[in-house]
C-alpha cells in the first residue's frame, strides 16, 4: 500500500481553494493508500500571529479536517506540533539543504516582500515541510499547485540525503489534480485564492454561511465581454468560476462552460453548487463543535499512530549522519 503525507497550515480559515485544491482529495486518498494527515502548526509560526488565535484556528482546522470527511479509524490524522520528532528532523535536513537552493523559493519571495519583520523560520519554511514528507516514507502527497516547488525540493533534499549518507528516505511524487489545483482569487483572478488575502471579498471560506458564499460568488470579477469561454489567459475571471463549478460538479471546465451563454447564469449555478458542496461539511463541523474532549482525544490518537512511524525514521536517519546514540 501506498504512503500519502499532507498537510494544512493554521494561518486562517480554511478556504474553497483547500478544499477543491486538497482536502477532498484527502477524503477518496485515505480510502486507497495509507495516509497521514496533519494540521500543521509549526509552519504557522513563521509569520506574525497571535497565540490565543492559533491555538483556535488549529482546533478549528483539525474539525474542518473530521467534518469534511476525514475518518481517523482509517488514517492518521494529527497536529503536527505533537510529533516532535519533525522538528529534530528538520535540524538535519537543514544541514542538507543549501541556502541557495532556499532563496530561490517563489513563496518565499512572495511571502517575505510584504513582512516587515522576515523570520528564519520563513526562509527554511520549505525544509519543516521537507521532514513532514520524509519522516513518513511517504510516496505521493496530494497538494495544490502551489506547493510543487516545495515539492521538488524535498525530491532533491532527499536524493542528496541518501546520495550522502545511504538509502534512509523513499523519494515523494507531487499528486496535484486536473482539476481544482488553482482556485483563483474572486477578485482578483489572477491571484491564488487565499485566506491571507488583504479583504476576503474575493475569498470563499470552508464554514461561510451560504448567504456570503452567494454575495461572494455574484460580486465575482469577470470581464467586459459576454461569451462563456475557458481561457485562463484572457479570460482569467469567468475561467476561474468554471474551474470552481467544475471541480464542484466532477467536470472539466471546458465541458462546464458549453452550457453556458450568459455570465449570470454561470454565476447562479457555481454559487448554489457550492452552497451544496459545502453543507454538509457545515453541519458535520457544527456537531463537532459540541464535543470538543472527542475531538482532541482523537487527535492524541492520531499522534500516537503519527509518533511510532515518526520516531523510527528519526532514529534511522540520526544514525545514518554520525549520531552516536546514547546509552
Ligand atoms: P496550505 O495550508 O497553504 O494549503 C493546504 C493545501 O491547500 C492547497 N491550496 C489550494 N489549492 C487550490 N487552490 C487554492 N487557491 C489553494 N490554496 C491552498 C495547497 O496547495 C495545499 O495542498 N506548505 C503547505 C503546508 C504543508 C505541507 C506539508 C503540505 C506543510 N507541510 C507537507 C504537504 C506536505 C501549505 O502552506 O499549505
Amino acid at each position: 500500500m501506498a504512503r500519502v503525507l499532507s498537510g494544512l497550515k493554521p494561518t486562517g480559515p480554511v478556504t474553497l481553494g483547500n478544499y477543491l485544491g486538497a482536502l477532498r482529495y484527502w477524503v477518496e486518498d485515505q480510502h486507497r493508500d495509507d495516509s497521514f494527515f496533519a494540521v500543521v502548526d509549526l509552519h504557522a509560526l513563521t509569520v506574525e500571529h497571535d497565540p490565543a488565535d492559533l491555538r483556535a484556528l488549529t482546533l478549528e482546522q483539525a474539525r474542518c479536517l473530521l467534518a469534511a470527511g476525514l475518518d481517523p479509524d482509517v488514517c492518521t490524522l494529527f497536529i503536527q506540533s505533537h510529533v516532535h520528532e519533525h522538528s529534530e528532523l528538520n535540524w538535519l535536513l537543514e544541514c542538507t539543504t543549501s541556502f541557495g537552493e532556499l532563496r530561490r523559493m517563489t513563496q518565499f519571495k512572495d511571502k517575505s516582500g510584504d513582512q516587515e519583520f522576515v523570520s528564519t523560520g520563513l526562509f527554511t519554511y520549505p525544509v519543516l515541510m521537507a521532514a513532514d514528507i520524509l519522516i513518513y516514507d511517504a510516496d505521493r502527497v496530494p497538494v495544490g499547485d502551489d506547493q510543487r516547488q516545495h515539492l521538488e525540493l524535498c525530491r532533491d533534499i532527499a536524493l542528496r540525503f541518501n546520495g550522502r549518507y545511504g538509502d534512509v528516505f523513499v523519494v515523494p511524487e507531487a499528486s496535484v489534480p486536473t482539476v481544482g489545483a488553482r482556485v483563483k482569487d474572486l477578485q482578483e483572478p489572477t491571484m491564488k485564492m487565499s485566506a491571507s488575502s488583504a479583504s476576503l471579498a474575493g475569498t470563499v471560506l470552508l464554514l461561510d454561511p451560504p448567504a456570503d458564499i452567494e454575495r461572494k460568488i455574484k460580486r465575482a470579477v469577470t470581464d467586459t465581454e459576454s461569451e462563456v469561454r475557458y481561457d485562463p489567459g484572457a479570460k482569467p475571471g469567468v475561467s476561474n468560476l468554471l474551474t470552481i463549478l467544475g471541480a464542484a460538479t466532477s467536470r472539466t471546465p471546458e465541458d462546464v462552460a458549453s452550457g453556458y451563454t450568459q455570465y449570470g447564469s454561470l454565476k447562479a449555478d457555481t454559487a448554489a453548487a457550492v452552497v451544496e458542496l459545502l453543507l454538509p461539511v457545515q453541519e458535520r463541523y457544527r456537531e463537532l463543535t459540541g464535543d470538543p474532549a472527542g475531538t482532541a482525544a482523537l487527535l492524541e490518537k492520531g499522534a500516537a499512530k503519527a509518533r511510532v512511524v515518526a520516531s523510527a525514521t528519526l532514529a534511522r536517519a540520526k544514525d545514518a549522519v554520525g549520531l552516536l546514540a546514547p546509552g
